[in-house]
C-alpha cells in the first residue's frame, strides 16, 4: 500500500484559526496500514511528525518542517463486552468526528455523553487532553485507547488508568511520541491513537450539577433531565458563549484553568474577593482562568487582527487575517498581564508549533 503525499501543504483548511501555515509534508491515513507505510517512506519517516485530527486544539505560530498526518481512522461499532454486562463497549476510529459521535450515539439509545456535545475536533484527539465540558470528562466513559507505537510498528490497547488522565492532561501529552507539547519533542514514530473505545453505562444517569447547566435546565423547566434534555442545554450554552470557528477563528479555551494551592488561594481571595473558583481534593484549587483574564479588563480586547473574545475571556480569536504569530503574541501578552495582576502564571491549553 503506498499513501499519497504532499509537499509545501497549506494547513489553513485543516484548524479552526483559520491562519496560514504549511506543512513540509501532508498525508491523510486511514488505517494503521498506512501509518505503516509513510512509516517506511523514506522522505519523510525520520521527520518529525504532528498528527492532526480536526486541529481545533493547535496553534501554528510557524510552518511545520516535518510531516503533518491528519487521521481519518473511521467506523463506530459495538463490540463485546467482555462479561461487563452494566454497560456498552463502542469502538470508534480516531478519524470520527467527535460532535457528531455524540448525537449519533443519543440517536442509537446509546447516552452518556451529552455533557460532552458540540466538542469540536475528532475521537482519536479527544484523549489527548482528556476532553471535559460541564461535569463530565471522557476518563469516565472510556474503556481503552488503541495506540499504534510507530517506533516499534506495535498496537497497545491501554486502560484509563495508563493513559494517567488528569484534567485536560493525559500520558500522551507527556509522550516523546504523536502529541508532545512542543516541537522539541518531535513526533517522529510516536504513539499514534487509532481508536477509542468507549464504556457507556446501560443504567443511565444524568449529570446535571455544573452550575450553569443546572440553570440553563431550571430556565427550560426541566426538573428530571433526560439524555436529550442535557444535551440540547448544552449545545444551547455552548452556542451563547463559544464562537464558532467557521465564524471567528479560535481553538476553545486557550488557557487551562491553573491549580493553586489553599495558602495561595487564600492569598487571592483577600486581595479578590469575587475571584471564581472550585476546591479541589487534597486542598488545592482550580481559578477560573477567564474570571482573571476578564478582572485584568481585557476581556474584548483587541490588537491588531488579534483579541480576546466579547462573551469568553478564555478564547482568543482571530478577528480577520491574522497570523499565527500574532495569536502567540497576544496569548503571552495575557500571561503577562495575569501574572503582574494575580501573580498566577497561566499555561496554554493548545499545542503550540514553532513557540
Ligand atoms: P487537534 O487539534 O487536531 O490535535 C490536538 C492535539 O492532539 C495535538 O497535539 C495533536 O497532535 C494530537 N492528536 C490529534 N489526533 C491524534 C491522534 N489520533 N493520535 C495522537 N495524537 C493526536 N476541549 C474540551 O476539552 N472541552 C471543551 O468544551 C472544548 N470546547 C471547544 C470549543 C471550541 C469552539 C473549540 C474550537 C475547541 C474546543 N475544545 C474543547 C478543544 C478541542 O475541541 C479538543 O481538544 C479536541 O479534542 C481537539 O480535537 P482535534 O481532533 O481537533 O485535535
Ligand atoms: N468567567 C468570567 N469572565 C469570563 C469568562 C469566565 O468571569 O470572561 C467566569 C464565569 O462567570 C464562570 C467561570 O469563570 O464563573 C467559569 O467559566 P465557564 O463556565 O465558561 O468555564 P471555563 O472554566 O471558562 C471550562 C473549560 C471549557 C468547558 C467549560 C464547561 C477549561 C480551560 N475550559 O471553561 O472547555 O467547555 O469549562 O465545562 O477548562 C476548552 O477546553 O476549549 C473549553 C471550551
Amino acid at each position: 500500500m503506498s499513501v499519497s503525499l504532499q509537499q509545501h501543504a497549506s494547513l489553513k483548511p485543516f484548524h479552526t484559526f483559520g491562519t496560514e501555515a504549511r506543512a513540509a509534508w501532508m498525508a491523510v491515513a486511514d488505517s494503521v496500514d498506512a501509518l505503516r507505510s509513510l512509516r517506511r517512506d523514506i522522505r519523510v519517516r525520520d521527520l518529525p511528525w504532528l498528527i492532526l485530527g480536526g486541529g481545533s486544539n493547535v496553534l501554528f505560530a510557524s510552518d511545520f518542517e516535518g510531516l503533518v498526518v491528519r487521521m481519518a481512522a473511521r467506523g463506530v461499532e459495538e463490540v463485546d463486552g467482555d462479561g461487563d454486562d452494566d454497560a456498552w463497549r463502542i469502538r470508534v476510529g480516531a478519524g470520527e468526528d467527535w460532535s457528531a459521535l455524540v448525537a449519533r450515539l443519543l440517536r442509537s439509545d446509546r447516552p452518556g455523553l451529552e455533557n460532552l456535545a458540540g466538542i469540536p475536533g475528532t475521537a482519536g484527539a479527544a484523549p489527548i487532553q482528556n476532553i471535559g465540558a460541564y461535569g463530565v470528562e471522557l476518563a469516565e466513559r472510556l474503556h481503552s485507547v488503541t495506540v499504534w507505537d510507530g517506533r516499534h510498528d506495535v498496537l497497545h490497547e491501554l486502560s484509563p488508568e495508563e493513559c494517567e488522565f488528569g484534567y485536560r492532561d493525559s500520558v500522551f501529552k507527556r509522550d516523546v511520541g504523536g502529541s508532545g507539547p512542543s516541537e522539541a519533542e518531535p513526533a517522529a514514530l510516536g504513539r499514534v491513537v487509532v481508536a477509542v473505545t468507549l464504556r457507556l453505562p446501560r443504567r443511565w444517569q444524568a449529570v446535571a450539577g455544573y452550575a450553569e447547566l443546572e440553570r440553563e435546565l431550571r430556565v427550560r423547566g426541566v426538573t428530571q433531565p433526560g439524555p436529550q434534555e442535557v444535551f440540547d442545554a448544552v449545545l444551547a450554552i455552548r452556542g451563547r458563549k463559544l464562537p464558532d470557528p467557521a465564524i471567528l477563528g479560535n481553538a476553545g479555551s486557550f488557557f487551562k484553568n491553573p491549580i493553586v494551592s489553599r495558602d495561595v488561594h487564600a492569598d487571592l481571595l483577600a486581595h479578590a474577593p469575587s475571584l471564581v473558583s472550585y476546591p479541589l481534593a487534597g486542598g488545592r484549587y482550580k481559578l477560573a482562568a477567564g474570571w482573571l483574564i476578564d478582572a485584568c479588563g481585557l476581556k474584548g480586547y483587541t490588537r491588531g487582527r488579534v483579541g480576546v473574545f466579547e462573551k469568553q475571556a478564555l478564547v482568543l480569536v482571530n478577528r480577520g487575517g491574522a497570523t499565527g504569530r500574532e495569536i502567540w503574541e497576544l496569548a503571552r501578552e495575557v500571561q503577562e498581564r495575569v501574572r503582574e495582576r494575580f501573580g498566577v502564571w497561566i499555561e496554554p491549553e493548545p499545542r503550540i508549533i514553532g513557540a
